[in-house]
Protein backbone atom coordinates (compact mmCIF):
# COMPACT_ATOMS: atom_id res chain seq x y z
CA UNK A 1 0.00 0.00 0.00
CA UNK A 2 1.72 3.11 -0.73
CA UNK A 3 2.09 5.72 2.05
CA UNK A 4 1.11 9.35 2.04
CA UNK A 5 2.40 12.26 4.81
CA UNK A 6 -0.24 14.95 5.14
CA UNK A 7 1.34 18.06 6.52
CA UNK A 8 -1.03 20.95 7.61
CA UNK A 9 1.22 24.10 8.71
CA UNK A 10 0.77 26.59 11.80
CA UNK A 11 -2.74 27.97 12.63
CA UNK A 12 -3.95 25.04 10.28
CA UNK A 13 -5.71 23.59 13.82
CA UNK A 14 -7.84 27.13 14.40
CA UNK A 15 -9.91 26.59 11.08
CA UNK A 16 -13.49 26.81 11.12
CA UNK A 17 -13.28 29.80 13.53
CA UNK A 18 -10.33 31.73 11.48
CA UNK A 19 -10.81 34.14 9.15
CA UNK A 20 -13.97 32.83 8.32
CA UNK A 21 -14.66 34.90 5.59
CA UNK A 22 -10.97 33.89 3.86
CA UNK A 23 -11.24 29.91 4.93
CA UNK A 24 -14.98 29.20 5.16
CA UNK A 25 -15.82 27.18 8.26
CA UNK A 26 -14.69 23.43 7.23
CA UNK A 27 -12.68 22.26 10.39
CA UNK A 28 -9.36 20.58 10.21
CA UNK A 29 -11.45 17.35 11.13
CA UNK A 30 -13.36 17.53 7.87
CA UNK A 31 -10.38 17.85 5.87
CA UNK A 32 -8.94 15.08 7.60
CA UNK A 33 -12.06 12.86 7.18
CA UNK A 34 -12.75 13.66 3.70
CA UNK A 35 -8.97 13.04 3.25
CA UNK A 36 -9.17 9.58 5.14
CA UNK A 37 -12.57 8.11 2.94
CA UNK A 38 -10.67 9.60 -0.25
CA UNK A 39 -7.49 7.72 0.78
CA UNK A 40 -9.47 4.50 1.47
CA UNK A 41 -11.16 4.43 -1.86
CA UNK A 42 -7.84 4.84 -3.66
CA UNK A 43 -5.96 2.20 -1.25
CA UNK A 44 -3.17 4.62 0.24
CA UNK A 45 -2.43 4.85 3.95
CA UNK A 46 -2.47 8.28 5.27
CA UNK A 47 -0.22 9.69 7.74
CA UNK A 48 -1.75 13.03 9.10
CA UNK A 49 0.54 16.03 10.91
CA UNK A 50 -0.56 19.43 12.17
CA UNK A 51 2.29 21.42 13.52
CA UNK A 52 2.67 25.26 14.51
CA UNK A 53 6.61 24.85 14.48
CA UNK A 54 8.90 25.08 11.98
CA UNK A 55 11.48 22.76 12.70
CA UNK A 56 8.59 20.26 13.42
CA UNK A 57 7.70 20.14 10.10
CA UNK A 58 11.38 20.02 8.79
CA UNK A 59 11.95 16.96 10.99
CA UNK A 60 8.63 15.04 9.26
CA UNK A 61 9.84 15.89 6.22
CA UNK A 62 13.38 14.61 7.30
CA UNK A 63 12.18 11.39 8.65
CA UNK A 64 9.76 11.05 4.93
CA UNK A 65 12.52 9.76 2.73
CA UNK A 66 11.81 5.58 2.66
CA UNK A 67 9.20 5.94 4.67
CA UNK A 68 6.50 7.88 2.35
CA UNK A 69 5.52 7.59 -1.16
CA UNK A 70 4.14 11.27 -1.25
CA UNK A 71 3.92 13.86 0.83
CA UNK A 72 1.09 16.69 0.58
CA UNK A 73 1.55 19.82 2.61
CA UNK A 74 0.12 23.12 3.21
CA UNK A 75 2.94 25.09 4.98
CA UNK A 76 0.34 27.73 5.29
CA UNK A 77 2.27 31.02 6.80
CA UNK A 78 5.46 29.02 5.90
CA UNK A 79 5.01 28.99 2.13
CA UNK A 80 5.91 32.49 2.06
CA UNK A 81 9.22 32.67 4.42
CA UNK A 82 10.33 28.69 5.10
CA UNK A 83 13.97 28.15 3.49
CA UNK A 84 14.55 25.50 5.67
CA UNK A 85 11.09 24.02 4.54
CA UNK A 86 11.86 24.41 1.04
CA UNK A 87 15.45 22.75 1.63
CA UNK A 88 13.92 19.58 3.71
CA UNK A 89 11.80 18.90 0.62
CA UNK A 90 14.48 19.89 -1.93
CA UNK A 91 17.05 16.89 0.29
CA UNK A 92 14.60 13.99 0.98
CA UNK A 93 13.21 14.19 -2.68
CA UNK A 94 9.61 12.56 -2.18
CA UNK A 95 7.13 13.94 -4.40
CA UNK A 96 5.45 16.76 -3.01
CA UNK A 97 2.52 18.56 -3.54
CA UNK A 98 1.56 21.64 -2.19
CA UNK A 99 -1.89 22.96 -0.95
CA UNK A 100 -3.46 25.76 0.07
CA UNK A 101 -7.20 26.83 0.86
CA UNK A 102 -7.03 30.10 -0.15
CA UNK A 103 -6.33 31.85 -4.12
CA UNK A 104 -2.80 33.01 -2.75
CA UNK A 105 -2.45 35.25 -5.93
CA UNK A 106 -5.20 36.64 -5.38
CA UNK A 107 -4.55 38.28 -1.99
CA UNK A 108 -2.00 40.65 -0.09
CA UNK A 109 1.06 40.54 -2.61
CA UNK A 110 3.63 38.87 0.25
CA UNK A 111 1.32 35.50 -0.60
CA UNK A 112 2.31 35.33 -4.16
CA UNK A 113 5.63 34.00 -3.93
CA UNK A 114 5.75 30.62 -2.65
CA UNK A 115 9.34 29.19 -1.61
CA UNK A 116 7.66 25.89 -1.78
CA UNK A 117 6.44 25.67 -5.63
CA UNK A 118 9.80 25.34 -7.09
CA UNK A 119 10.71 22.25 -5.13
CA UNK A 120 7.04 20.76 -5.28
CA UNK A 121 5.71 18.75 -8.34
CA UNK A 122 2.73 20.91 -7.92
CA UNK A 123 0.44 23.49 -6.52
CA UNK A 124 -3.13 23.57 -5.86
CA UNK A 125 -4.40 27.07 -4.59
CA UNK A 126 -8.04 28.53 -4.16
CA UNK A 127 -10.25 25.59 -3.90
CA UNK A 128 -10.99 24.92 0.12
CA UNK A 129 -11.14 21.57 0.82
CA UNK A 130 -11.24 20.68 -2.47
CA UNK A 131 -7.26 21.82 -2.65
CA UNK A 132 -6.69 18.76 -0.33
CA UNK A 133 -8.48 16.00 -2.40
CA UNK A 134 -7.44 17.30 -5.33
CA UNK A 135 -3.64 17.26 -3.75
CA UNK A 136 -4.35 13.17 -3.07
CA UNK A 137 -5.46 12.88 -6.43
CA UNK A 138 -2.49 13.98 -8.39
CA UNK A 139 -0.34 12.16 -6.29
CA UNK A 140 -2.05 9.05 -7.13
CA UNK A 141 -1.15 9.74 -10.53
CA UNK A 142 2.33 11.22 -9.24
CA UNK A 143 3.41 7.78 -7.97
CA UNK A 144 1.04 5.08 -9.88
CA UNK A 145 4.32 3.87 -11.52
CA UNK A 146 6.13 3.70 -8.90
CA UNK A 147 7.36 0.03 -7.15
C1 LIG B 1 -2.82 29.19 3.36
C2 LIG B 1 -2.38 30.53 2.74
C3 LIG B 1 -1.24 31.17 3.52
O1 LIG B 1 -0.88 32.42 2.93
C4 LIG B 1 -1.67 31.44 4.95
O2 LIG B 1 -0.59 31.93 5.70
C5 LIG B 1 -2.28 30.25 5.61
C6 LIG B 1 -3.14 29.36 4.84
C7 LIG B 1 -4.05 28.60 2.67
O3 LIG B 1 -4.29 27.41 2.86
O4 LIG B 1 -4.78 29.31 1.99
O5 LIG B 1 -2.12 30.05 6.81
O6 LIG B 1 -1.75 28.27 3.22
Amino acid sequence: MKKILVIHGPNLNLLGNREINVYGTTTIDEINGDLKKAAKAKGLELTIAQSNHEGEIVELIGKAKGNFDAILINPAAYTHTSVAIRDAISAVDVPTVEVHLSNIYAREEFRHTSLIAPVARGQISGFGKMSYLLGLEAIVDLIKDKA
